[in-house]
């Protein structure tokens, strides 16, 4: 039960997950028009307000918009302190506009090699599998036959909270059309692995809009860009990105379910408010004189 007598008991895990972040060299604009590093700080800045503390932040790919090693660099100065100040460890995924050998050598202080980059974390007995859909030189996406061995066999040993599986191209349709182009390929491996295993959710990246589908029998979640969104509403098979409407995921993990919340980032008017220093003297309240408060303001 939480403060407010609600049903459901505070979730075990919380993690960020925030996608395509699309950072260019020498600060400049992506197409011309987009502040990516200003979007992004933005969106620590929002998130700082809640004093909510994530045990993890993950990346799905995507992080430089053209693999360059400055870019990879400023995103790292922007986040690690960021990240350092709420205490959640850093999750980088790659992503179709990474480079290998820059991401490693930029983000992960290793030797620029091209080989695949997945990695496994243990987040206080959360697992989070980073698994690198990129194929170097295209923009579609792939698992190789390597890395499903490789990822079937972490999956044989359960983890105590279960998994998440965090890569970039996600397995799910598109409304749009071109997207097809670029989706992720043989889907129906990857969904073999997974299929009976302790994976709770998969988070993608990639579609530069939230969306949430199933696969293989687990929920999907795709985290929108920070950088810019693709318009749903363009007619068919028409694609228009545009410089509005950016967001990241909260991630709330209980015992039977993930959650996943949306929020957008920037800041907008006030429709009303009730500050924590407002509700202090309503908490200490007992249940019923809380709901009869509630029943007579509320008009909603
Ligand atoms: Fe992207
Ligand atoms: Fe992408």
């Amino acid at each position: 039960m939480n403060d407010f007598g609600g049903q459901f008991p505070a979730p075990k895990h919380f993690i960020l997950h925030v996608s395509d972040t699309h950072f260019v060299e020498n600060d400049a604009l992506l197409h011309e028009s987009v502040d990516s590093d200003a979007n992004l700080a933005q969106m620590f800045d929002d998130f700082a307000r809640s004093g909510a503390r994530p045990e993890a932040i993950i990346f799905t790919g995507d992080l430089a918009d053209a693999g360059q090693p400055e870019a990879y660099q400023r995103l790292r100065e922007l986040v690690e302190p960021a990240a350092a100040a709420v205490g959640a460890e850093v999750i980088w995924v790659m992503g179709n506009h990474d480079e290998r050998g820059a991401f490693r050598a930029g983000l992960l202080d290793q030797e620029p090699t091209v080989e695949s980059i997945d990695r496994v974390f243990d987040i206080n007995g959360l697992r989070i599998i980073a698994l690198d859909s990129t194929v170097p030189g295209q923009h579609y996406g792939e698992i190789t036959d390597e890395q499903l061995e490789w990822l079937a066999a972490e999956l044989a040993t359960p983890s105590p909270d279960g998994t998440l599986i965090a890569l970039h191209h996600p397995p799910v349709p598109s409304p749009l059309g071109l997207l097809a182009l670029v989706e992720l390929r043989d889907q129906h491996k990857l969904a073999a692995v997974i299929e009976g295993t302790d994976v709770r959710a998969v988070l993608g990246g990639h579609l530069h809009y939230s969306t949430l589908s199933t696969f293989a029998g687990v929920p999907v979640s795709v985290a929108s860009a920070t950088c810019y969104t693709q318009d749903l509403n363009v007619e068919y098979p028409a694609a228009r990105g545009q410089n509005g409407g950016q967001s990241f995921n909260l991630v709330h993990l209980y015992d039977d379910r993930v959650l996943h919340s949306i929020v957008p980032i920037g800041q907008f008017p006030t429709v009303y408010e009730m500050t924590a220093e407002m509700l202090e003297s309503f908490m200490a309240k007992s249940a019923a004189e809380q709901l009869a408060l509630v029943n007579a303001s509320v008009d909603n």
